[in-house]
């Protein structure tokens, strides 16, 4: 089955950004100029989704704004003849179709997920955790939905990490498809296991596409790993009694919910542009 519809949990309150995610959305500190959701919407409407479904808490409406359309705004471009800039504010309100979703409580991600269950209805979809940015040659979310389409079978993003870093992942493991070196087979999965616990090094990134099955799942799904109800925990239930498939995606993922790997998104997208990186490449040069 074809799928049109992806879910975006921005619900969090950023707290790892204060200040500066004091009174806006995290998703909207830009990556060079745009706001950080927008890469999201792109690798989204880039794979083929038609639908979002936005899950929001309080103070995120700039989210939805952004994807709106500004008559006022576009008339002074068009009147002052900035027709580049004109297309830049158009294009974001083209990608997708948008909808929005209130997670009343912070009750975990497998909660967030929950609270779209009307919208998506009884079809396959993606998710898409807007924290994680991955520069890839064929969009992350598309490697995870070709995969969909062969198997039928859910599927997880994975990347290998270091040992130390298994306690800020869920952790995956299984066995790997004898045909294909990028597909698991997955039997176990972990909520942020300490490094003696986790039973691999393999981690999830925030890219799934999930059969609607997991909403059974997530209902039954008592609160885990810090109180919240884990979509992890919801998987590794679906894995033991439907299968799971993970796959080792190729491309390059940014955590832009960290300081650090906020900065290095910020560098890896200003590489595209000569102008930037070479600004970026004489500053390092005179200061190192
Ligand atoms: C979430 C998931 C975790 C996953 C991670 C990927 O955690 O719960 O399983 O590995 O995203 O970024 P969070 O980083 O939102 O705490």
């Amino acid at each position: 089955m074809r799928i049109r519809k992806a879910v975006v949990p921005a619900a969090g309150m950023g707290t790892r950004f204060l200040p500066a995610t004091k009174s806006i959305p995290k998703e909207m500190l830009p990556i060079v100029n745009k706001p950080s959701i927008q890469l999201i919407v792109e690798e989204a409407a880039a794979s083929g989704i038609e639908q979002l479904i936005l899950v929001t808490g309080k103070g995120k409406t700039e989210i939805v704004d952004h994807f709106d359309a500004h008559p006022r705004l576009e008339e002074s471009l068009e009147r002052a003849g900035k027709y580049a800039l004109l297309e830049e504010i158009v294009r974001p309100t083209k990608l997708v179709k948008m909808s929005a979703v209130r997670q009343q409580r912070p009750l975990g991600l497998g909660h967030a997920i929950l609270c779209a269950r009307d919208l998506v209805g009884d079809e396959p979809f993606a998710v898409f955790l807007p924290d994680d940015l991955v520069d890839a040659p064929r969009p992350c979310a598309r490697q995870l939905m070709d995969l969909y389409e062969k198997t039928g079978q859910s599927v997880v993003a994975l990347m290998n990490v270091p040992r130390e870093e298994t306690s800020q992942y869920g952790i995956a493991s299984g066995t790997v498809n004898p045909d294909e070196a990028r597909h698991m087979l997955i039997s176990t999965l972990v909520e942020k296991p300490s490094s003696a616990e986790a039973p691999s090094t393999l981690a999830v990134v925030g890219r799934y596409v999930l059969s609607p099955r997991v909403f059974h799942y997530l209902e039954h799904t008592t609160p885990g790993k810090g109180g919240e109800i884990q979509l992890t925990d919801a998987l590794a239930a679906l894995a033991l009694r439907e299968g799971l498939g993970g796959w080792l995606f190729d491309g390059e993922r940014y955590d832009a919910g960290d300081v650090a790997g906020y900065l290095q998104a910020n560098l890896n997208w200003a590489r595209k542009v000569p102008r930037l990186w070479q600004a970026v490449q004489q500053y390092v040069q005179r200061h190192s």
